[in-house]
């Protein structure tokens, strides 16, 4: 079968090349999937670089997000038959309840585990969730990790954001998107940030009116408050991390919640702890999210018929221009690659 690998040794975004592996076969509990879809998330770029995952095994097949069907199944299999269409979960055995240490080294595509970027891919069969029916392969491919993750950041922490309550989004890419279309569906008002006029156009074209484009504005949380009548956001979908994060605890009212969940622009800053005493807010991190949140956000998903925004469908053989475009950041919404 058809495969990625990243390289041995390689640590740059040329680092994926196309492979023959043999095709795996499955054991007890195991399902066996034809994978249709896999999409590209940020962490996917650290990895190929060196920056995240810790020790990478040698040719470790990339990705963690896809969408198949399957195609066998091993012994005393009960929730699968062949035929379902299945998504993979980030944690695979993260069913429900707290974040666990010991879940973090299971993800697929990062350290000794092989990810899902090949034409057959062997899940235990509780590592896998149903693909909603009204989303098509390369859709329901970009849910396991960022559209879980906007869930779990907004619907998963107390207080559960009330109809009216405000949203601030930072940028275009898979988690803001999906944390600007469930904050909407549920009512919320969303004000989000960009780099560009002409991603701001297509946030308006996806019903998020109120707008800032943070490099024509560098001091952005003053618009956020100006948009807000000078009361601040109820939450922050943080995605910047260490450049941004100052700017978030002055967007953020009273008493809102600042979800901290990525590290585009870096890390190891000094966090001034002034302003969480003195406003006072919560700053929360965010790790993905377990299988009975996938689940919840699925049937919410469906209810609204949202339907996640692709950027761009690559087939597999050009992957590593997949991986470049997410590098060159030119991106609105998800990057994913089709396998045929
Ligand atoms: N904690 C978790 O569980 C978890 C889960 C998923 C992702 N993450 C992290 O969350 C971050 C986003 O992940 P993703 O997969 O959604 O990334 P992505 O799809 O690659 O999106 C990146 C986008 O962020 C925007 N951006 C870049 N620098 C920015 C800045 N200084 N201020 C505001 N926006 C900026 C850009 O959009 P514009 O050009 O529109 O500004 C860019 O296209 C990454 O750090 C990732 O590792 C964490």
């Amino acid at each position: 079968m058809k495969a990625v690998i990243i390289r041995k040794n390689a640590s740059d975004i040329d680092a994926w090349t196309l492979a023959e592996r043999p095709a795996p076969t499955p054991g007890p509990g195991e399902v066996l999937v034809r994978i249709r879809a896999a999409s590209i998330n940020y962490r996917d770029l650290m990895i190929a670089r060196g920056l995240f995952g810790g020790d990478r095994k040698n040719d470790l097949i990339p990705l963690a997000d896809a969408a198949g069907e399957v195609v066998a199944l091993g012994a005393g299999v009960r929730r699968w038959k062949a035929g379902d269409r299945v998504l993979s979960t980030y944690f695979p055995t993260w069913a429900s309840g707290p974040f666990r240490e010991e879940y973090r080294a299971t993800a697929p595509g990062a350290g000794r585990n092989d990810g899902v970027l090949a034409e057959l891919v062997v899940f235990a069969e509780d590592a896998l969730v149903r693909a909603p029916a009204h989303l098509g392969f390369d859709e329901a491919a970009t849910l396991p990790c960022a559209a879980v993750t906007a869930w779990t950041a907004l619907f998963e922490s107390w207080p559960r954001p009330a109809p009216g309550a405000t949203v601030l989004v930072q940028g275009t890419g898979g988690v803001s998107l999906f944390a600007a279309q469930l904050a909407r569906a549920a009512g919320l008002r969303v004000i989000a940030t960009s780099s560009s006029a002409a991603k701001i156009e297509r946030l308006h074209a996806l019903g998020v009116a109120d707008t800032i484009d943070y490099r024509q504005h560098p001091e952005w949380h003053e618009e956020v408050l100006r948009l807000t009548r000078g009361e601040g956001v109820d939450r922050v979908i943080e995605v910047g991390g260490a450049g941004t994060l100052p700017r978030s605890l002055q967007a953020v009212k009273p008493g809102g919640v600042v979800s901290l969940i990525g590290l585009l622009t870096g890390i190891g800053d000094p966090i001034d702890p002034m302003p969480i005493l003195l406003r006072p807010v919560r700053v929360e991190g965010v790790m993905v999210g377990s299988r009975q949140s996938f689940i919840d956000l699925l049937s919410t998903l469906e209810a609204h018929a949202i339907r996640p925004v692709l950027d761009e469908v690559f087939p597999l053989e050009r992957a590593s221009d997949a991986l470049a475009r997410l590098a060159a950041g030119k991106h609105f919404g998800k990057i994913v690659i089709r396998l045929d």
